[in-house]
């Protein structure tokens, strides 16, 4: 199997996972990228067993709306069951590193109300230590240079990503380097930069369940 056909795989065993739960009445939190694209063309199929879907980007929103799928502003919702997103890293605590397509901050929101969030990747997002993959932070543009200095405190080698306006107006900074080895207080400390929108660690909310492809199947790793 190459690795579109474990996203593919992963995509459908996401699928499979919420269906016994779906309710006419349910809106689903989507997430961005790859992975995402494959959970939603998956999702086209069933999309008459469930409401809609909150997205965590315009790119996301605009290939739901393509299938036929309503899309609510956050805003308007009280509860989202499931949210289902891709990684670029994750860790056996389900600790992530996300953000690769500059999402991460509408990621992050729509993760924080969801009940379950289901993280979907292939065998190769899955990693001893988190920080091979360059961690991106979305910085309000006039505060790039300060936080740059910053991460470089606190042990990092960022670099603006070019070209890239996030969905909020905001910058990327792509922190190398970072040997992550407590999440949390790294996902704490960055965000406590002045300027720092959110960054790319989600270990403050994990996942609750990380669906990976192997070439063996999809295996599911839970915290529980
Ligand atoms: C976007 C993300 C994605 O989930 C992450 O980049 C993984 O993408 P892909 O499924 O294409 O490998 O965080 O901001």
């Amino acid at each position: 199997m190459n690795q579109d056909e474990l996203k593919q795989a992963v995509a459908r065993a996401a699928l499979d996972h919420i269906l016994p739960h779906l309710e006419s009445d349910m809106i689903l939190g989507i997430g961005t990228g790859s992975t995402a694209n494959c959970f939603i063309d998956a999702l086209a199929e069933v999309k008459y067993r469930f409401d809609g879907a909150v997205a965590s980007s315009e790119a996301s929103a605009e290939r739901l709306k393509s299938h036929g799928i309503p899309v609510y502003d956050l805003n308007t919702v009280s509860e989202l069951r499931f949210y289902i997103d891709g990684a670029d890293e994750a860790n056996e605590h389900l600790h992530l590193i996300k953000g690769g397509g500059a999402a991460l901050t509408r990621e992050k929101i729509v993760a924080a109300v969801a009940k379950e969030f289901i993280c979907i990747a292939d065998e190769s997002k899955l990693v001893d230590v988190l920080g091979a993959f360059p961690l991106p932070v979305e910085v309000i543009p006039m505060a790039r240079s300060h936080v740059g200095r910053e991460l470089v405190k606190l042990g990092g080698d960022p670099v603006y990503r070019e070209g890239v306006v996030t969905d909020n107006g905001n910058i990327i900074l792509d922190v190398w380097n970072m040997n992550i080895l407590n999440p949390v207080e790294m996902e704490q400390a960055i965000n406590q930069i002045t300027g720092v929108v959110t960054n790319g660690l989600f270990a403050m909310r994990p996942a609750n369940a990380l669906l990976l492809g192997t070439v063996g199947g999809v295996k599911t790793l839970t915290t529980e």
